[in-house]
């Protein structure tokens, strides 16, 4: 007869339910591959009786989930709870600590208590799988932690964000406003409980963290991350984008340089051309750069509940198979720790949007606090709708430059605010050439 391995789930949210139903629909395929069969015997969540299209009638549940992760009738823990303390991060460490393998979609919890939560995996011998938690269903962690190691790994970028890239998709493709296209993509599904964690950045600086550490070898550390996130960017950001042969996109990146390593999140012109680019709606797209197999980018559905359940299912046969990992990669105790490189140091081209009063000077006073600073400008537009016969209000004027150091652009702008030219704050984006 087969072996059963039993798993237990907490948090029946879309993805859960979708775990549930790709373990029945593949049940006899995921068993031939793992060597034994994969069932569900546990479940807990906040409302027993909420219809999730699944039966989970005969299975045992359990109001509290470090019940359900302590329990003697389950062999791996499947925690969907989500949120960085609380039940999550109670019942992954009881799970842990009674044995048990642990499979999560969690990246607020890894980016948090990834590190303390490895090194207790490896103290009990189990494993933590975390497919699911960066790029729903894009296997970019078995790529970087598995189909990789014989490489050195010079940079790891990405889109990250199934909501922020939805909205800003939408919001160049329909013309319609921010708040508009992040209520569809609640109603879709993709966002988080609180969205700000989406559109402030922080998702995506949760996922990049854990990204990090895996091309890196370097301990987990959030709060490197230099975090910006979309809720700025405009319509008009969108169009001066366009005409400029750019797209705007919530990037990830962590780099090695030579000053250390450099961790960003914001929202980044890239070339209309460029792969990134092409990535639109809810995909998310994750790009590697390796010293012996050169770039790999990999693109697909970042978030939704098939597509993320599909990565908590890879791991589960994995854990059932026997071919475990490394939780992060490299053992915890011989993780390095990073030389951060500041995003004051950061070097590349910027897109700047100004709100200019139009008076005399007032474009030539903003060359010239550039050049001040060896700022070189591709580009230098005024951009206003219709003709004006004559000095009225602010109009906007969108600067391309050259490479150069994020502190004196910032050095700049702080300069052109005092001079008492602008009407708003900037806005400043990175462009990202590839
Ligand atoms: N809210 C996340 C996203 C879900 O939009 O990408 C997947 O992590």
């Amino acid at each position: 007869m087969a072996q059963l391995i039993r798993i237990g789930i907490a948090g029946l949210g879309t993805v859960g339910a979708a775990v549930l139903r790709i373990l029945a629909e593949h049940s006899n395929q995921l068993e031939l591959r793992a060597g034994q069969k994969l069932v569900v015997t546990g479940v807990s969540a906040r409302n027993r009786t909420k219809d999730r299209g699944v039966d989970i009638s005969a299975l045992q549940w359990f109001d509290d989930p470090v019940a359900l992760a302590r329990s003697p009738d389950i062999d791996l823990f499947v925690e969907l709870i989500g949120g960085e303390n609380g039940p999550a991060l109670a019942a992954v460490t009881a799970a842990l600590q009674s044995g048990k393998s642990v499979v999560t979609a969690n990246k607020a919890l890894l980016a948090g208590h990834g590190m303390m939560l490895a090194a207790l995996a490896e103290a009990n011998n189990v494993c933590i799988g975390f497919e699911a938690a960066v790029a729903g269903g894009i296997p970019a962690i078995k790529v970087l932690r598995e189909a990789l190691a014989g490489n050195n790994i010079t940079r790891v970028s990405g889109i990250l964000n199934g909501t922020c890239n939805y909205i800003l998709s939408r919001m160049e493709n329909e013309g319609l406003s921010f708040a508009d296209c992040l209520r569809e993509a609640q109603k879709l599904g993709y966002a988080e409980s609180d969205p700000t964690f989406d559109i402030g950045g922080f998702d995506t600086a949760h996922k990049l963290a854990l990204l990090t550490t895996l091309a890196f070898g370097v301990g987990i550390d959030r709060d490197a991350i230099h975090i910006e996130g979309i809720e700025s960017i405009t319509l008009s950001d969108i169009r001066a984008a366009e005409e400029l042969g750019f797209r705007i996109k919530l990037l990830g990146v962590a780099e090695r340089t030579s000053r250390g390593i450099e961790q960003r999140v914001h929202p980044t012109m890239v070339a209309k051309s460029s792969t990134l680019a092409q990535v639109m709606g809810v995909l998310n797209a994750v790009s590697i750069d390796a010293d012996n197999v050169g770039r790999i980018t990999l693109s697909g559905p970042g978030a939704g509940g098939a597509a993320t359940a599909s990565s908590v299912v890879s791991d589960l046969t994995d854990l059932a198979a026997g071919t475990t990992q490394k939780p992060l990669g490299l053992p915890v105790a011989s993780l390095a720790t990073a030389v951060h490189m500041e995003m004051q140091r950061h070097e590349g081209g910027y897109y700047i949007r100004l709100n200019v009063q139009d008076r005399p000077g007032a474009v030539a006073a903003i060359a010239t606090r550039m050049a001040e600073r060896q700022i070189s400008m591709e580009s230098i537009v005024q951009r206003h709708s219709g003709p004006r016969l004559a000095a009225s209000g602010p109009v906007p004027v969108v600067l391309i430059t050259y490479a150069t150091s994020e502190n004196l652009v910032r050095e700049a702008l702080e300069q052109v605010e005092r001079d008492g030219f602008l009407d708003e704050k900037p806005q400043i984006f990175r462009i990202e050439r590839e």
